[in-house]
């Protein structure tokens, strides 16, 4: 075994091996829980890491450990290149599994690239069902076109389709049930998302739901069985309705913490290297690898990240002192 490896364990014995890479911070939608209230896009193209910037960040990080990878953005299938980057990322070895969230918009596009790079674990972010309120929460018209690329997804094979649903009282609180719905007759995964509170959005707070909540009013479906988590499952509690095709799950990081099994580390879009979604603590990977830096150094910055790691995350504690300053867009959730 390469000596290298397995050394991304944290101060609280968890083994980091899970990089969610962010390849850009714009989207081509204005999620209220997302978008910035200004509407500029705070990145330069200049501080946007480049393709080859980030594949030499990921082959340091295989070597340190990581053997999983997740591409976000952003909207990840609206930068350019993203399809060649992609063939050459499922090329590096010992990269196990890598998947791919997405607002759907251009899926249709690029769905035989995203699966000629052995990636079919795709993770589709969908708040509503009612085209209206597509429109009310996104900025654009544009529900009909996603709907068709999950269906296209389908069609094609990709699995598991997780259909992710931030769940927001009073917004698409009475579409959680249609959502639930959908898993009797497709093989979806359907996930329910505590809303997380990000500074500089247009709804930064009181809109969250709380799973109990989720649960209670999806249970009027039928009985909710647990589902066995598997060791590539992410933070989702994972259930199924007895009978149903497909699988509900709730990531509730508000309510009920799961960092103790947290196995992440997040690459922005500009190159800072996060230990935690919910924490400012960074290193700077970008200027370590722009000004010269060698391999050795960066894996320092890996270690030093991953000791700086903290046991869990502080946003219920203090959930106004606490709040991130950098923008989910350019972390990737
Ligand atoms: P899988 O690896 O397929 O299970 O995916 P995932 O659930 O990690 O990925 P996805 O990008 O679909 O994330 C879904 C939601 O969960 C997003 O809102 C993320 O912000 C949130 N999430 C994912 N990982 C973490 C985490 O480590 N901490 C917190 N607080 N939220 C997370
Ligand atoms: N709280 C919870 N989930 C969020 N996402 C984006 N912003 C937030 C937030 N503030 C979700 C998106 C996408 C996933 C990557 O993160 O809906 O599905
Ligand atoms: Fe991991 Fe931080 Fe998310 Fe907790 S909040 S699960 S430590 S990324």
């Amino acid at each position: 075994m390469n000596p290298c490896q397995d050394r991304l364990i944290d101060n609280y014995n968890r083994k980091l091996n899970y990089l969610r890479v962010s390849i850009t911070d714009r989207c081509n939608l204005k999620c209220m829980y997302c978008m910035p209230k200004t509407r500029t896009w705070k990145l330069e193209h200049s501080d946007i890491l480049r393709y080859e910037e980030i594949l030499r960040i990921v082959e340091i990080g295989v070597k340190l450990g990581i053997s999983k990878i997740r591409v976000t953005g952003g909207e990840p299938l609206v930068r350019k290149g993203v399809g060649h980057f992609l063939k050459q990322l499922s090329v590096i070895n010992k990269i196990e599994d890598i998947s791919l969230t997405t607002n759907g918009i251009f899926l249709k596009n690029y769905m035989d690239t995203i699966l000629d790079a052995r990636i079919s674990r795709i993770n589709i972010s969908l708040d509503s069902l009612e085209r209206e309120k597509f429109k009310m929460i996104t900025g654009k018209d544009a529900f009909d076109r996603v709907w068709e690329a999950v269906m296209t997804a389908l069609d094609k094979g990709f699995d598991p389709i997780k259909i992710n649903v931030v769940a927001l009282k009073g917004i698409n609180e009475d579409e959680l049930t249609d959502f639930a719905k959908l898993s009797f007759d497709y093989p979806f995964h359907i996930r329910f998302i505590e809303h997380m509170p990000f500074k500089n959005v247009k709804i930064e707070t009181g809109h969250g739901l709380l799973a109990p909540e989720i649960i209670k009013k999806i249970s009027r479906l039928g009985t909710l069985e647990s589902v066995e988590n598997h060791q590539k499952d992410g933070p989702a509690a994972r259930y199924k309705f007895k009978g149903a095709k497909g699988e509900i799950g709730i990531i509730s990081p508000i309510s009920h913490h799961f960092c103790d099994r947290c196995n992440r580390l997040r690459l922005t879009a500009d190159g800072q290297l996060r230990p935690c979604l919910l924490s400012n603590f960074q290193k700077d990977l970008k200027t370590c690898s722009r000004t010269g830096g060698s391999d050795e150094q960066i894996k320092e910055l890996f270690l030093e990240a991953v000791a700086g790691k903290g046991f869990e995350h502080q946003i219920t504690a203090n959930p106004d002192s606490n709040r991130i300053d950098t923008l989910m867009s350019a972390i990737g959730g």
